[in-house]
């Protein structure tokens, strides 16, 4: 990343995997952090990311976040033009914009389409700067960020071409803000370049904020084979699901999927997880050898948005995360029982203490 964007200015977005060690390394290595939520920002305020290392985001900010947002010294990015009398006096703020394309992706994951419900319109986005200076707040510049695991790196040229035609309503900029949302296999370079020629043109510093691409290939989800069944088709049933991973079952994403056991390959099979739902498959149609109970498989790009979109449903606990550093294992999330996942409730009768 650091070759494709030298010396842009990198926000993390955490919500692709906020374990606090790996905040803690990330900050290490000079990242900043994107935050959406009151719990994300205590995620980095715990890993010491504060003033220029913070931005906060989101399309229906609280109370609380604009509140820790100001105490953090944070720049704020605002998604809709009633914003600017939200903000906390003399705020540093970027504009979203929303380019209205369609992109290469999942429909849930493309955030800068017409309908979507992301930013303010390319019509809207001079006047919210303006409207930022009058109310006394610092308008560093515009943000963009067009969807996620976007395949096209032609999208990303449309949409930072969209931003680029504002540049003759609002004169330079300090701050042009990329967004994040490349594939894993998209054209790093391509982007970067686009990227930095859009910011050019503002005279504006570059700013980004990638999540997969930092840490989806860095994490694997193991998975212990429970037994098979066989139907119409084979199945392996294994022992972590949509619980563990959403993205099969939400978005219909295809994570590869590695036999940890010897044999040559014995048919194709389908994943299926322990839950009581027809749609907790984590893979379909992969070749395996035939799965004998116990055996380990090892599901791929699980780093990003897996234990971060994980779930106690079903009262399930959730798995252990452990880190491999300097030649060895350490725990860096202990494995959940069910007393975690109940613990937060409240029995009837129970004094709440307020
Ligand atoms: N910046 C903003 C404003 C975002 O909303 C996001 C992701 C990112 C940056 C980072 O995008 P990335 O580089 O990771 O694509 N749960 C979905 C992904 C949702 C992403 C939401 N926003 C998934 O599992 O694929």
């Amino acid at each position: 990343m650091r070759a494709a964007f030298g010396d842009a200015r990198v926000y993390y977005a955490m919500k692709a995997n906020p374990n606090l060690s790996l905040l803690r390394r990330l900050a290490a290595a000079g990242v900043g952090a994107e935050c959406v939520s009151p719990g994300e920002i205590a995620r980095a305020e715990k890993a010491g990311l504060r003033g220029d290392r913070l931005i906060v985001n989101g399309p229906a900010k609280s109370a609380s976040e604009y509140a820790a947002g100001a105490r953090l010294g944070a720049t704020f990015i605002v998604d809709r033009a009633e914003e600017v009398g939200l903000l906390p006096p003399a705020s540093r703020a970027l504009v979203r914009v929303n380019p209205a394309l369609e992109v290469s992706t999942h429909d849930h994951l493309a955030t800068g389409a017409a309908g979507s419900k992301f930013g303010v319109t390319l019509a809207q986005a001079p006047e919210v700067l303006d409207a930022l200076r009058a109310a006394g707040h610092t308008a560093l510049g515009l943000h963009v960020h067009i969807g996620s695991a976007i395949r096209d790196a032609h999208d990303f040229t449309a949409a930072f071409g969209r931003l680029t035609e504002l540049r003759a309503l609002t004169g330079p900029l300090a701050v042009l803000d990329a967004g994040g949302g490349w594939g894993l296999d998209a054209d790093l370079p391509g982007i970067a370049r686009e990227a930095r020629a859009a910011a050019d043109a503002f005279g504006a510093e570059l700013w980004v904020e990638p999540g997969r691409y930092l840490v989806a290939r860095s994490g694997t989800l193991l998975t212990r084979v429970v037994g098979t069944k066989r139907t119409g088709r084979n199945f392996a049933l294994v022992d972590a699901g949509m619980t563990e991973l959403l993205r099969p079952m939400l978005y219909g994403a295809a994570h590869p999927v590695t036999p940890l056991w010897a044999g040559e390959p014995a048919g194709v099979w389908d994943l299926a997880g322990p839950a009581c739902e027809s749609g907790d498959l984590l893979a379909r149609d992969v070749a395996l050898p035939a799965p004998v109970p116990g055996a380990l498989l090892a599901v791929g790009e699980a780093g990003a948005y897996g234990a971060s979109m994980s779930s106690s449903y079903l009262t399930r606990a959730r798995p252990a995360e452990a880190l491999y550093e300097g030649g060895g294992w350490r725990c860096i999330r202990r494995r959940e029982t069910p007393e975690d996942v109940w613990r937060a409730e409240v029995e009837t009768g129970e004094d709440t203490g307020g």
